[in-house]
């Protein structure tokens, strides 16, 4: 189920063209939690329709001007996606099964029971959650399975593109060295002739450029890198990790959504080693980092996300992403790791970022915690088993606890 803080207000179409009943309708469309929208003929009905996505309609079947039905036809066209309850009078058999026959959910006999009624709309509504909902992980998952692709796709074209860099480099490293010899070659053998010394000052320029060729090589390789930390590897594997580098891949890849919102400010110290997969791991800071950043208000303030890293009292790997911006309203925060929470517009979020960053870290068997004060930041805060003696000094766990006891 879809948790989703400020909810939308779930919209019900009240036409009727007498008021006292429309009033009743509208206080019982009230009662179960929905907004009545109410109109007293068809022509009303469609001007609300321009504006609106209704949820559930209550049509009355006989009214002035066009019939209920007439709308009923018009209103499956134009929002199929909202359950018409058809309202009718007693004896008028013909008229419902045509209502059924256009597409109505249900209909209801009057004079109707208000128990009743209510019990219909209840239902015409849950059962227009579930297909909003079912449409909306059908999304989901095809926009998962494009990512999983991309992904796939991504590490085939850094494969690719590996191979001729690393040819590319070598030979630039050749060109390097052949060159100066071939101009300090030709100097030796005709010392004093000018024609040689002006080939020396091409040569020269020559090598210049090769430098230029050598930066833009090397940032591809730059690229290529970062690039492959984020794409799945088809075997998925664990290797030994060093944080500070899958940080700094993350802050990169993230560096369009924080530049014009905040600065970043990094505490590297000693922290060791773990055993993950590169890629989960740079997908869990990604998913911090942009958090952080979307969190910032474009108010042109004074803001910065901290990114720290150290060893915990235990020897383990911490790390930790806080940002100076809106803050957690209390009443979310038991709800941040679900699936599907998200407090932002569709498009924006999709409420699985922390969800798949608690997945991930729980498979590693280290935790994700968070401090939020509405008004003043969050911190995010992940602890990870350290895997073995690091390249920077850190004691690894069984050290460190053996030592402490
Ligand atoms: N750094 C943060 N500052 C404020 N709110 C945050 C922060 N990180 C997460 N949240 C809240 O947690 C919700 C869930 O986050 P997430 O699972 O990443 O989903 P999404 O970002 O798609 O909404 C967000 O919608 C937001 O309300
Ligand atoms: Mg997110």
């Amino acid at each position: 189920m879809r948790t989703k803080a400020n909810p939308a207000p779930e919209y019900v179409l009240v036409v009727d063209d007498e008021p006292s009943l429309r009033t009743l309708l509208g206080f019982i469309v009230q009662r179960v939690g929905a907004e009545p929208l109410l109109a007293h003929d068809a022509a009303s009905a469609r001007k609300l329709a321009e504006k609106h996505s209704f949820a559930c309609a209550l049509l009355d079947k006989n009214m002035p001007g066009e019939s209920g039905l007439e709308f009923l036809k018009w209103l499956r066209k134009a929002q199929p996606d909202c359950n018409a309850l058809m309202v009718t009078a007693y004896g008028n058999v013909d008229s419902v099964v045509e209502a059924l026959r256009l597409g109505a959910f249900d209909y209801v006999l009057k004079p109707f029971e208000v128990d009743a009624l209510e019990h219909r709309i209840k239902l015409a509504l849950e059962q227009w959650r579930m297909r909003q909902e079912h449409e909306r992980m059908q999304a989901m998952l095809v926009q998962a399975d494009r990512l999983a692709s991309l992904g796939l796709l991504a590490a085939g074209v850094v494969h690719e593109v590996n191979t001729p860099l690393a040819y590319i480099l070598s030979n630039l490293d050749w060109l390097d060295e052949e060159l100066p010899a071939l101009s300090e070659a030709l100097k030796r053998r005709e010392p004093a002739n000018p024609e040689v010394e002006k080939l020396a000052a091409r040569m020269q320029g020559v090598q210049s450029t090769l430098r230029d060729i050598r930066q833009g090589a090397e940032r591809v390789r730059h690229i290529a890198r970062d690039v492959k930390a984020f794409a799945r590897d088809s075997q998925d594997e664990s290797i030994l990790v060093d944080l500070r580098e899958v940080l700094d891949a993350a802050l990169k890849m993230a560096l369009v959504h924080i530049r014009y919102r905040a600065r970043v400010v990094r505490d590297y110290q000693d922290v060791p080693m773990v055993m993950a997969n590169e890629a989960r791991l740079a997908q869990v800071f990604l998913n911090l980092v942009v958090n952080a950043a979307q969190s910032l208000p474009e108010d042109g303030a004074e803001h910065a996300i901290r990114v720290r890293l150290w060893t915990g009292p235990n020897g383990e790997a911490c790390a930790e992403v806080s940002d100076t911006g809106t803050g957690i309203a209390p009443e979310h925060m038991p709800h941040l790791f679900e699936p599907f929470f998200t407090t932002k517009r569709s498009g924006e979020g999709t409420g699985l970022g922390l969800f798949i960053c608690k997945s991930i870290i729980d498979g590693m068997e280290g935790t994700i915690t968070v401090e939020s004060q509405p008004g003043a930041g969050t911190t995010f805060r992940l602890s990870l088993p350290p895997h073995g003696r690091d390249a920077h000094g850190a004691r690894p766990l069984e050290q460190a606890s053996a030592a402490a006891s």
